[in-house]
């Protein structure tokens, strides 16, 4: 009896704590949102949410309004869906809402790279340079040169050219916006002769193809290994690609390159003056490759296919393309030199902006998480205020906004013109319950997070639809086909992917 006393009292001991860690005691207390833990112990809603994370969201918010707090595999994350209240989401002190604490975790177990004090601030000025202002306008360049390389290497020599090409669409878009993103911000196979130069560009169209493939089957993985929830076999899988993306952007091999891009350059310098591993260098290298590629194959993509299907808006999209081009003094013909899009050209297309910003409302669909660094007050625009609790999370998914019928009208519809305003000029009037807001459209996430590339990406996806339009003739190999399901599993991470692809066909105009 003497000892069975203190074993129980252990036993019991350890039993309170291990049900303490699984969050089975928390309640909701005064001036807290509402609490929804789920049935299963510490993992909460995850398999709902995981499922299908706006069902899951939308419902919440049916039960609880638009601020609730839920449990998702050991975290407490508060969930904001009130758009005019964005704000006091986005513009939070860092002291308070912290993006980098989730970053920093996130990024070692999906990259394997072990981030530094001054990671933030490197990027951000990096990207401040290089992928905006004079910066893009080299960016922009070299994007076109690949994309020339890729898209229309044989169009003085191949006849076959002129005969249709079948293709699935989304493997053909992410194919070469990938490849041709890739060799801009990597570099190219440098050459020193004319003939050299030739076989320089074959040999980047090959590389990068080889890239591709193994990307792919990384961005297949992507969903459960950011989750932690591969198989065996696909863990070891995931680890084969990881080596082969760290040795082929290696620092070592990234030195044999011309072209490689300030963006690329200036941050892989930063940490050599950092005194970095180049082993550790090599798996940043990966990451960039990760957040600079991931989404703007699967957008451009998404934007030929509604072209494709909604004929009105490909009328108005091509009037605009070749009136630019008209205006630029080129002309495309057979046998002529390349057509150049300046980055100039590239700011006189509203329609297409138009388009792309509602192809991304209808398909960018990140989430947005920040870690809990102090005890906090939440304050809503109607005035409402909620406690926050240190150590918790917080988090916004922007595209509940994105499909909201009070601020976008019909809102599963694609309408190329939804950011056009009459008078031609881009619209960023969205209105709820009477109130002007200026959170409508989030593709690019917002606050110190948002996509540094955003200026980038957007260009890119401008020039390969512009090449497509006045180089290519293309269709849908069958006309009636329905726009594909999006893949739930990838809910959060950015740009969505079909369910499957989409067989189409294309050939040269000239
Ligand atoms: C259509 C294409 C793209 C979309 C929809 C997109 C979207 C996003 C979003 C939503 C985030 C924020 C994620 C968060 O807050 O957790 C982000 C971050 C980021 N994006 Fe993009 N992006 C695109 C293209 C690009 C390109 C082309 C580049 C680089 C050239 C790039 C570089 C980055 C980087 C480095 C981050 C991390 C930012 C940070 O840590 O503060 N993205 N992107």
């Amino acid at each position: 009896m003497g000892l069975l006393l203190p074993i129980l009292l252990a036993f019991l001991a350890a039993l309170i704590g291990a049900l303490y860690l699984l969050g089975v005691f928390r309640q909701r207390l005064p001036g807290e949102p509402p609490l929804d833990k789920g049935l299963i112990p510490w993992l909460g809603h995850v398999f709902e949410f995981r499922r299908d994370t706006l069902k899951f969201l939308e419902r919440m918010k049916q039960k609880h309004g638009d601020v609730f707090t839920v449990q998702l595999g050991g975290f407490y994350i508060t969930f904001l869906q009130d758009p005019e209240s964005f704000g006091a989401f986005v513009k939070e002190s860092r002291e308070k809402l912290d993006f980098s604490k989730f970053a920093v975790h996130l990024v070692r177990r999906v990259f394997g790279y072990v981030a530094v004090q001054d990671e933030h601030h490197i990027l951000q000025t990096s990207s401040n340079k290089h992928l905006k202002g004079d910066g893009l306008e080299v960016m922009t360049q070299a994007m076109m040169s690949n994309l020339q390389n890729l898209m229309l290497h044989n169009i003085s020599s191949a006849a076959d050219q002129r005969d249709w090409i079948d293709d699935g669409l989304f493997m053909y878009c992410y194919n070469i916006v990938f490849r041709a993103g890739y060799l801009s911000l990597y570099g190219n196979v440098p050459h020193n002769s004319r003939e050299s130069e030739e076989k320089a560009k074959e040999k980047d169209r090959t590389e990068s193809e080889a890239l591709f493939y193994e990307f792919r089957k990384y961005d297949q993985l992507f969903p459960n290994l950011a989750y932690g929830i591969l198989s065996p076999r696909q863990k070891s899988e995931a680890e084969r690609l990881m080596k082969f993306f760290w040795n082929f952007l290696s620092v070592q091999n990234m030195k044999t390159k011309d072209n490689i891009s300030r963006w690329v350059w200036d941050m892989h310098q930063a940490r050599v003056e950092m005194g970095m591993k180049d082993s550790m260098i090599n798996k940043y290298m990966f990451v960039l490759l990760w957040a600079s590629q991931g989404n703007t194959g699967p957008s451009s993509f998404w934007l030929l296919l509604y072209l494709m299907k909604h004929p009105e808006a490909m009328k108005a999209v091509k009037e605009e393309v070749d009136k630019v081009l008209r205006e630029s003094g080129q002309e495309v013909q057979r046998g002529g030199p390349l057509i150049n899009l300046t980055r100039e050209m590239l700011t006189k297309t509203p329609v297409l902006d138009s388009a792309i910003d509602e192809t991304l409302r209808l398909t960018a669909a990140p989430l947005l998480t920040r870690a809990v660094l102090q005890d906090m007050t939440l304050k809503m625009a109607d005035g409402r205020e909620y406690f926050i609790r240190k150590g918790d999370r917080m988090a916004m998914f922007p595209y509940v906004v994105h499909i909201d019928p009070e601020i976008h009208p019909d809102p599963q519809s694609f309408k190329y013109d939804r950011f056009l305003n009459p008078d031609g000029k881009k619209k960023t009037e969205f209105y709820k319950a009477g109130k002007k807001l200026k959170y409508y459209n989030m593709p690019w996430g917002a606050g110190v997070s948002m996509c540094p590339g955003r200026f980038f990406a957007t260009n890119e996806l401008k020039q390969f639809a512009f090449l497509m339009l006045v180089y290519f003739e293309f269709e849908l190999k069958n006309p009636d086909e329905k726009i594909p399901e999006i893949d739930f599993r990838r809910w959060g991470f950015g740009t969505m992917q079909p369910q499957k692809d989409v067989p189409f066909r294309y050939r040269l105009r000239y």
